[in-house]
């Protein structure tokens, strides 16, 4: 039997892996603290798991349209003018299971054979992973710590070329929690005007989770984007709905028909039940979403204070998401091998920064969506690596 070589082309989210190493040693009695998954530890908030439950009891079981039901788009289409002021069809606004598609649909699309796609690294590892499996060059686009792990812009111009068909942006960023504020933002777009072949792929799954009360600066305000965007975004991370798998992005109307065509294929349609759960998060009361980014900030900076004090690393300061980064280079060992001391020894889960691309050698991600006594405890642990 013959492997598809596109099928070896694809890479993993080493998280998962970790996660079940992690679970693996808790179920042999090892004490795990699990700072390694990317997933908020709240529930659902309660209206929107009752949302759920109704959709079931009210006979919503069966196949939707495969770009989402129309009133979901609409929630969406609304959503965006109030956070943003801006006016979006929700015929451009596509439903999908989770924000993952968005990558793999923007890989597909704009990638292949002779084209080129700038991605973050660090980065998001799924970007790295679609780009190559498309047959598209990855051009990584080194953040680095100087830059506060922010997009240097300089940089990414000179990786650009006649075959860039897509560059990718991810802000706030996993796996630093870096956080580019508004100014940046138009200084990459101004850059950008220069280039108007070139499509961008904003992932914003990150922009209700954002620090020091700043705005996210949405790359949806740009009129003259707006033919070449595309917009990641979701419930995972907003609404504590990782599990649920329920995402949305923007597309540009020429690309759009391709897009829902790859969802028909794929899926036939996001989850029924997810999609009323979904209009639940965005129509009805959000306190929920405000209490979660406000415990966010708590635990970032603890976690960046402790961090710090310690003698074997240090810690730039998040900006958004929930995610610290340090840099470990102080200990003598790569992120791998501190990853793998602190779970195997001192039953820490993290995940080293080469899962995220080849530039973070010196840095694990921590994620702080745990408990503010167990992330006291997990880093007591890792203060004697
Ligand atoms: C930057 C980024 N983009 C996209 C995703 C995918 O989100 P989802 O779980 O909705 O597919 C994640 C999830 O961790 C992420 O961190």
């Amino acid at each position: 039997m013959k492997v598809s070589k596109k099928i070896i082309n694809l890479e993993t989210e080493s998280a998962f892996a970790i996660l079940a190493k992690a679970t693996k040693l808790v179920s042999e009695g090892k004490n795990v603290i699990n700072l390694g998954i990317g997933q908020p530890d709240f529930p659902t908030p309660k209206n929107i798991q009752e949302a759920g439950i109704k959709a079931i009891k009210d006979g919503h079981h069966g196949y939707t349209p495969s770009n989402g039901i129309l009133p979901l788009r609409e929630a969406v289409s609304e959503q965006i003018y109030y956070d943003y002021k801006v006016n979006i069809n929700p015929e451009q606004i596509l439903i999908t299971p989770g924000g993952k598609p968005t990558i793999f649909y923007s890989s597909l699309i704009l990638g292949g054979e002779g084209n080129e796609i700038i991605y973050p690294d660090p980065g998001f590892p799924i970007y790295r992973s679609m780009i190559k499996f498309s047959g598209a060059k990855g051009i990584p686009l080194e953040l680095s710590e100087e830059d506060n792990f922010e997009i240097n812009i300089n940089k990414l111009e000179k990786l650009i070329t006649k075959n860039t068909s897509l560059i990718i942006i991810n802000n706030p960023n996993n796996p630093t929690g870096s956080f580019m504020k508004r100014e940046k933002i138009d200084e990459i777009v101004k850059m950008l005007d220069k280039y108007p072949d070139i499509y961008l792929m904003s992932d914003e799954i990150y922009s209700k989770i954002i620090f020091n009360d700043h705005e996210m600066p949405s790359f949806l305000i740009y009129e003259n984007l707006k033919d070449r965007l595309i917009v990641l975004e979701g419930w995972s991370k907003t609404f504590c709905m990782t599990g649920w798998r329920l995402g949305w992005s923007l597309w540009p109307k020429k690309l759009y028909q391709h897009a829902n065509k790859l969802c028909v294929n794929d899926h036939s349609c996001p989850n029924v039940i997810a999609q009323y759960a979904g209009l639940e998060a965005l129509k009805g009361p959000k306190d929920e979403v405000e209490k979660i980014k406000k415990e966010f900030e708590k635990r970032k900076n603890f976690v960046h204070k402790k961090l710090n004090e310690l003698e074997n690393m240090s810690c730039f300061e998040p900006g958004g998401a929930f995610y610290a980064f340090p840099n470990i280079s102080k200990t003598g060992h790569t992120g791998q091998k501190f990853a793998d001391i602190a779970l195997e020894e001192k039953g820490v889960a993290l995940v080293p920064g080469t899962s995220f691309g080849d530039s973070a050698k010196s840095f694990v991600r921590l994620s702080y969506a745990n408990s503010m006594e167990n992330l006291d405890k997990a880093i007591y642990r890792l203060a004697s690596i």
